[in-house]
């Protein structure tokens, strides 16, 4: 409990956290599996104005649109939606919610709060049914992780979670951001069923999001943190908020930075236990959650009850 204060508060360190997440975290620092090299310079104590000012002047939602190669030479400019992800809702969607998968979100009852907004995020495989008292049954997009699409336990193709949505897929690939070696050896191989996919669902958005998206993300956290932090991509939770913020007036984020139901349930939907799902180990999820109490316009209560933090879209935000 002491902990989640001083989340709420913005003033936690990896050195608090338990000892097997602080290995694990100096091993995935170490292995350096993807190839960081941090070139940016730290600048610490940004305030919540000048982060905002600095997410809208440089993030830049980036899908594979097929003009690079290698995907140029495979046909994708004609295989991805003709329309692109930030051109699907042109005049912007009012307010949305992001909608975390976290155990916290069990007994919310946040559910109608959850559906009357314009558009929802949801992630993975994380469902509605059964659970819509807590996380409401509207999904308008998804973000899946390439091991959602490989994995045959998911059921991909023919599960309903995954239809009559807008679909956006992504990989770990190499800091590089070289796409010729992402490839051809991607962390899960997303591309073959993904081509499968756009072929049988044509009218379905579904895209890839570009590895510098991901990777702008990274170097932002670390840029506004002071402790050196996991050289592996942004959560989906992390992703999925930037996007929001790019496409909406108003973002509603729910159980990301925990509520007092803080649980080391892993997932509302599943048994596993875990307290990696909420601090990190792989993901930079604790810095994630640092820097998004940092730009929080909501109120404290809010944060406290419900678990939600409130997010300018970056289209409002004035430089
Ligand atoms: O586990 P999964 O990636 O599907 O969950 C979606 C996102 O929700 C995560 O990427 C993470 O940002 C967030 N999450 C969390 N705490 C949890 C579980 C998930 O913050 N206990």
């Amino acid at each position: 409990r002491a902990f989640l204060q001083r989340l709420w508060q913005g003033a936690v360190s990896a050195r608090m956290l338990a000892p097997r997440l602080q290995k694990a975290m100096r091993d995935y620092l170490s292995a350096n599996k993807h190839g960081v090299r941090f070139r940016g310079r730290r600048a610490a104590g940004r305030g919540r104005a000048e982060l905002l000012c600095e997410l809208r002047r440089r993030v830049r939602v980036r899908t594979l649109d097929g003009t690079e190669p290698p995907f140029s030479a495979l046909g994708w400019r004609r295989l991805v939606p003709p329309v692109p992800l930030g051109r699907l809702h042109p005049r912007g969607l009012r307010s949305c919610a992001v909608v975390m998968s976290a155990g916290a979100i069990l007994n919310s009852s946040l559910g109608p709060e959850i559906d009357s907004h314009d558009a929802v995020l949801r992630f993975n495989s994380a469902p509605t049914r059964g659970y819509e008292k807590d996380v409401g049954n509207k999904t308008t997009m998804r973000i899946i992780n390439s091991q959602i699409l490989t994995n045959p336990n998911h059921h991909f193709i023919d599960s309903s979670l995954y239809k009559d949505i807008i679909l956006v897929a992504w990989d770990p690939a190499p800091y590089s951001a070289n796409l010729n070696l992402w490839y051809k050896k991607p962390d899960y191989n997303l591309f073959t069923p993904y081509v499968q996919h756009r072929q049988r669902n044509p009218n379905q958005p579904f895209y890839i999001l570009h590895p510098k998206f991901i990777w702008q993300l990274w170097d932002f956290i670390q840029e506004n943190t002071k402790e050196k932090i996991q050289p592996n991509p942004p959560s989906s939770g992390f992703i999925g908020i930037l996007l929001m913020m790019s496409m909406c007036g108003e973002v509603h984020v729910y159980e990301y930075i925990p509520s007092i139901r803080q649980t080391e349930l892993c997932h509302y939907h599943e048994l596993y236990h875990d307290a990696a799902c909420t601090l990190g180990a792989y993901h930079p999820l604790l810095y994630e959650k640092l820097l998004v109490q940092r730009l929080n316009t909501g109120a404290l209560g809010d944060l406290h009850r419900k678990g939600k933090v409130v997010l300018p879209g970056l289209r409002a935000v004035r430089c």
